[in-house]
């Protein structure tokens, strides 16, 4: 028996987005960031299928102890690095890379005996005033680095971009500009663009781009969708129906009566809720498809169903499928609908949704 809720991942989809990744940056290596379980499309089938990418990027260090413990040997970034000499001693069992941002963990590196040299990607603020060393503190962070016998060299500098999804946003050239001087003269490979960054700013493709977002085939602008980009949704969230009933005009559906039918009306109730990543603010006229059909939902979200109004479809039946997100809705749209982003959807999805990998 199909599992109720399943997210349908299509791997095609994933190398598709890859290659659309090197046709925009030919030039580039290709870091893909495969953290918080590939955006919810499973971490070790996801690398399985970028196998053609260059390298991986995790948030964590288990997420590459997971990586490693299924055998892929691509070099693995670890994006905020590694605190305290533990974290330290496992990097270098697993021959992970380092993001180094911060001067404790320039401290740590100095204290190191082991004889395991550091891959170190040294990352400076730039404007986005979350991970790097500050401007004025860089310059003395590279003399250790360079300094430190612990670390391999040339070092990677990096950057994060904070505003590369508005094309229009000044602070993204203000940042290329301060990373360019920054580096001037610095051997080593450079890295800046995210997916915004790999998509809109030519002048971001550095040595590395290191997009998450699109490889999974959903776009970081919100004027437009990933197809509208080039790309391939690799997510499919879909359920099936449990129930189907009718109401009067008049009566109220749903948690706090939220929503109120306007004429008689034919209700499909499917199973996926909040308790499954589909957000409870997600209002009444949001697009799913039940049989590939348009229909929308109406009522409140509740922890394991929602309700649909199918009143103009033919015969909708108990065991009938509702895609929520990917294909004909994109998850742009239903993100936008539930006043988040798209990365919170997909990220969101939860345990006991079944991952269907194909
Ligand atoms: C340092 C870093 N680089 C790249 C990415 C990938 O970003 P995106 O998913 O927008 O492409 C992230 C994700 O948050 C990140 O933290």
């Amino acid at each position: 028996m199909n599992p109720t809720i399943r997210a349908v991942i299509d791997t095609a989809a994933l190398r598709h987005n890859l290659g659309r990744v090197r046709e925009l940056a030919p030039r580039s290596k290709v870091l893909a960031v495969i953290k918080a379980n590939a955006y919810g499309h499973g971490s070790v089938p996801s690398a399985v299928a970028l196998a053609g990418a260059d390298g991986f990027a995790v948030a964590r260090l288990e997420e590459a102890v997971a990586l490693r413990a299924a055998g892929l040997r691509h070099r693995i970034v670890l994006l905020e690095g590694v605190f305290g000499t533990d974290g330290l001693r496992q990097a270098a069992h697993h021959r992970l890379d380092l993001c180094v941002h911060e001067p404790e963990q320039l401290a740590m590196l100095d204290a190191w005996r082991g004889d395991h040299e550091f891959s170190v990607w040294v990352k400076v603020d730039t404007g986005m005033n979350r991970l790097g060393f500050k401007p004025a503190q860089f310059p003395r962070a590279l003399s250790r680095l360079s300094a430190c016998a612990a670390v391999a060299k040339p070092l990677t500098l990096v950057t994060h971009l904070a505003n590369a999804d508005d094309r229009d946003d000044a602070t993204t050239r203000e940042q290329l500009d301060l990373f360019g001087r920054l580096t001037a003269g610095v051997p080593g490979e450079r890295s800046i663009a995210n997916s915004a960054g790999t998509l809109g700013w030519e002048a971001s493709r550095a040595d590395w781009v290191r997009p998450g977002l699109m490889l999974y085939g959903v776009s970081p602008f919100s004027d437009t969708t990933g197809q509208g980009l080039g790309l391939r949704p690799a997510m499919r969230l879909e359920t099936t129906v449990i129930a189907v009933k009718d109401v009067e005009a008049g009566e109220r559906v749903g948690y706090g009566g939220a929503w109120t039918a306007p004429r008689r009306s034919r209700l499909a109730v499917a199973a996926a809720g909040y308790g499954d990543g589909y957000p409870r603010n997600t209002p009444s006229g949001t697009p799913v498809l039940v049989n590939e059909q348009r229909a929308e939902l109406v009522g409140r979200v509740s922890m394991d169903m929602i309700t649909i109004d199918v009143t103009h479809l033919p015969r909708v039946l108990v065991g009938d499928v509702v895609v929520l997100w990917g294909g004909g809705v994109p998850v742009e749209q239903v993100a936008r609908a539930a006043g988040t982003i798209p990365y919170e959807l997909i990220c969101g999805v939860s345990q006991r949704v079944h991952l269907d990998v194909r």
